[in-house]
């Protein structure tokens, strides 16, 4: 049987899956390959004064890990540069936020040829290579080098931007061309597999076919949509749990009949969370008689605070939210409930489950995991209401969510009251058609449908055009 490797920068496995508090992706990654034969290698997330390339190998909840610690310069120029600094902004249509630094791009390509290098002696000649987003783009150009002829699969989590502005990026073309070393690219979007046709299409005179294989830069790839989604029994079991069970008493009795609004996303500017306060202050000036009757509790874990412009973001929520409670709140009642911290799995699903409204408003997210396991969470017989971003990868799903312009401080507001005001038999109605797209895309239907086509492509990138 051959097994199956996944690579991505960030591998944090929980040693215990329902205390898990990773990013959805981490989360995803880790609830797939539970279930394979498999290895999981990347970062370590430490660093050391020299590269040795050095393995840690360790097994943790049934997943053999393997990962490498990084020079401070690779942390520097390959994570918080070129990923952090570069591809998230241009990937999440901000052009303004994206640093153009060619010594990011050089420590890019440095650190994922190391990946590869230290990847390779670990490949066995059945098994099959999946790598993952943005961090590691080149690396499969980079096996090839080292004569890996294994299938090597890509899958990136962010949405692939427009044309106009990825041509902003210098070696913009250097970076398409390396994703031709794959054997299968998989997008979580009709709308970012779109857009990535569209540039090689137009920028490098690429042919597509129907079904969507892809020719260009002399070579020929294929190409295909498949939606993540979470590992919907694990959160059943997670919310089900004695401390999830207990999370949601404890919300219930600290919310005291009032209506609790939940966010919950990592501090990043691609996320909306100013315009999402700005949105709810609106709906407090729009609906007086509502206030002291609803508040939102926004979970922000800090992230990427090396890098500064999460750290100037940081420092506006932080403005914004103290504004706002300042201006409303009253002796026995604050309008947004802010916190800097993570919390377990289990806890995220009680706290889902007690809140009347699920806010998702990123500006431009690939996915998004939280709108799928906030559906996940609700109680059958009352269910909340999700609002959900029309710029999220998720809306092209679930279109039975509220839909909202996150940019549009209006559109949010009325958002929020319909929501708090919807009547059962809609909120059921909805949930159902929502639950049922939260199972249809579980994360090992997402692992399945694609390790399968990874499996059946006939054409493969060692061969030439
Ligand atoms: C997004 C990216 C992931 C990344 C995660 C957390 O979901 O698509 O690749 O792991 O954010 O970000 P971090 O920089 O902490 O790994």
């Amino acid at each position: 049987m051959s097994r199956l490797i996944v690579v991505s920068n960030r591998v944090s496995a929980p040693k215990d899956p329902a205390a898990g508090s990773a990013g959805g992706l981490a989360m995803a990654l880790s609830a797939a390959l539970r279930k394979y034969d498999g290895l999981w290698f990347g970062w370590s997330g430490e660093t050391v004064e020299q590269f040795t390339g050095e393995l840690n190998i360790e097994d943790r909840a049934g997943v053999t890990v393997a990962t490498v610690d990084l020079e401070p310069q690779d942390v520097d120029e390959y994570y918080n540069g070129y990923a952090n600094k570069t591809l998230w902004p241009l990937f999440h249509h901000r052009v303004d936020l994206t640093a153009y630094e060619r010594s990011y791009g050089e420590g890019y390509e440095r650190t994922n040829r190391r990946f590869a290098e230290v990847l390779q002696p670990l490949i066995q000649p059945d098994d099959i290579i999946w790598i993952h987003d943005y961090h590691m783009i080149p690396m499969a150009r980079d096996l090839r080098r080292l004569g890996v002829k294994n299938r090597i699969g890509f899958f990136l989590h962010t949405p692939w931007p427009a044309r106009q502005l990825l041509v902003t990026l210098p070696h913009h073309r250097r970076l398409v061309e390396s994703m031709f070393y794959f054997d299968l690219i998989g997008f979580h979007t009709h709308e970012w597999l779109g857009l990535f046709e569209r540039y090689v299409e137009v920028e490098a005179r690429g042919r597509v076919s129907p079904d969507h294989v892809i020719e260009a830069f002399g070579r020929r790839v294929q190409c295909g949509v498949f939606p993540i989604g979470i590992d919907v029994d694990g959160f059943l079991a997670a919310r089900d749990s004695v401390l999830g069970g207990k999370t949601y008493d404890r919300m219930a009795a600290s919310a005291a009949f009032r209506s609790m609004i939940v966010g919950v996303d990592r501090l990043d500017y691609s996320k909306g969370l100013e315009q999402r306060m700005l949105g709810f202050e609106q709906f407090l000036e729009d609906n007086p008689a509502m206030r002291g009757e609803v508040f939102l509790l926004q979970v922000t874990p800090i992230s990427r605070d090396d890098v500064d412009t999460y750290q100037d973001i940081r420092g506006r929520l932080d403005a914004l939210a103290g504004r706002i409670n300042g201006a409303y709140a009253d002796m026995d009642w604050q309008p947004i409930r802010y916190l800097n911290r993570t919390f377990r799995r289990d806890q995220l699903a009680g706290l889902y489950r007690a809140a009347k409204v699920g806010l998702v408003t990123p500006l431009r997210d690939g996915m998004n995991l939280v709108a799928k396991e906030y559906v996940a969470a609700q109680n059958p017989e009352d269910p909340g209401v999700l609002i959900l971003s029309r710029f999220a990868g998720a809306a092209e799903q679930m279109g039975e969510a509220l839909l909202v312009n996150p940019l549009s401080r209006e559109e949010l507001s009325e958002a929020i009251k319909t929501a708090l005001t919807m009547p059962l038999e809609e909120r059921i109605r909805k949930w159902k058609a929502l639950m049922q797209v939260v199972r249809d895309t579980d994360v090992g239907i997402w692992r399945d449908s694609y390790v399968g086509a990874l499996k059946k492509v006939a054409i493969r990138a060692d061969d030439e055009v």
